[in-house]
């Protein structure tokens, strides 16, 4: 069985940091009438007014699967969700949209046969209090949600046979959209502030290390995945994916050889624990091996790229 062709898409989140740039390479892919965005609340961004754009909620059933009919959406790629710091902030919303929104996700896609694209997070990890193993045990809510999300894509493989795919993103940097409530903000602020203010209060501590991933990858590793033939895939919806560690001391090393006077300063708070409950590094064989992954940036390319962007960006705001 190969991969089915993309006719018609929906993109939900699309005004998220993801949705927007994945909203565009579709378009590029597909053409603009082809690639459907929906927002929520979010105003969709200038970039995506060239083709259609509508809002709606994932938690309100009877709306979403309107909008799937009107446009004959054989492909979703769901990215709408309730990220760990704003989880944290509202766990029961959190839960409501990460795993009720995505239960109508998938039962749209079964009785429609749709293809799905159902991102997870390296928030799925966590430490095992006793041996301090890295393991599938969140500490927060989002972390749950992932987790739990995870385990019903893969149920809906296996008994309804959704081609439902999903990728363990790390923390995502990118200067197009600002990112939303997650633990790895301060990776993508603090490019905002060296070229602002030139110094940065950072909220986790300098030797904290985390996975990361420019937002160029993170595009292609999605597309890469969707486009791999379904016979090669050995998992489904819980890929891991890395291209980069790096502590924060080291980016803010990074910005600094670029920017003259560039200080960064770090202030933990709550989001430390969270930062703290993930892994340093993942492990990604799979992808390579399934569908050949294979990240181009890492961080000073990565440095360049987002300081020669952002400079072009905040100049015009
Ligand atoms: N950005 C990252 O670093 C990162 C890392 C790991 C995983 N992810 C995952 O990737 C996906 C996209 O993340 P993102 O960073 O683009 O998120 P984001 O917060 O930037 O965007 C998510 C969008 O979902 C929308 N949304 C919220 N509730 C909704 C509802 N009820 N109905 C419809 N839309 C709703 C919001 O308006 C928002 O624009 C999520 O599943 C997230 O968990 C992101």
């Amino acid at each position: 069985m190969h991969t089915r062709e993309q006719k018609r898409v929906l993109i939900t989140g699309a005004a998220g940091q993801i949705g927007t740039e994945l909203t565009i390479a579709l378009r590029e892919r597909l053409g603009n009438e082809n690639v459907i965005g929906m927002g929520h609340r979010t105003k969709a961004p200038k970039e995506l007014e060239e083709g259609p754009f509508i809002y709606g909620d994932i938690n309100d059933l009877e709306s979403y699967e309107k909008i799937v009919d009107e446009y004959e959406i054989d492909t979703v790629y769901h990215l709408a969700a309730i990220l760990s710091v704003t989880g944290e902030k509202n766990p029961q919303l959190c839960y409501d949209v990460n795993l009720n929104g995505l239960y109508n996700i998938l039962e749209v896609a079964r009785k429609r046969d749709q293809r799905l694209f159902c991102p997870s997070s390296i928030a799925v990890f966590g430490n095992d209090e006793e041996t301090g193993e890295v393991v599938l045990k969140p500490t927060t809510m989002y972390g749950v949600t992932k987790v739990a999300g995870e385990l019903l894509c893969d149920y809906y493989y296996r008994k309804y046979a959704v081609d439902v795919r999903g990728i363990r993103y790390p923390g995502l940097i990118s200067w197009k959209t600002e990112p939303g409530g997650g633990t790895t903000d301060y990776a993508v602020a603090i490019y905002y502030e060296a070229i602002r203010n030139k110094k940065y209060e950072c909220f986790v501590r300098a030797d904290t290390k985390l996975p990361m991933m420019y937002m160029s990858d993170a595009i292609k590793g999605t597309l890469d995945l969707m486009d791999a033939p379904l016979e090669n895939l050995n998992q489904h919806s819980d890929y891991n994916l890395s291209s980069m560690s790096f502590t924060a001391g080291e980016l803010a090393e990074s910005i600094a050889k670029r920017i003259d006077g560039f200080e960064c300063t770090y202030v933990s708070d709550n989001r430390q624990e969270i930062a703290d409950s993930w892994p340093d590094e993942i492990d990604d064989a799979s992808s390579r091996n399934d569908w050949n992954w294979d990240p181009a940036y890492n961080l000073e390319r990565m440095t360049e790229d987002m300081l020669a962007n952002l400079e072009i960006k905040l100049k015009e705001e």
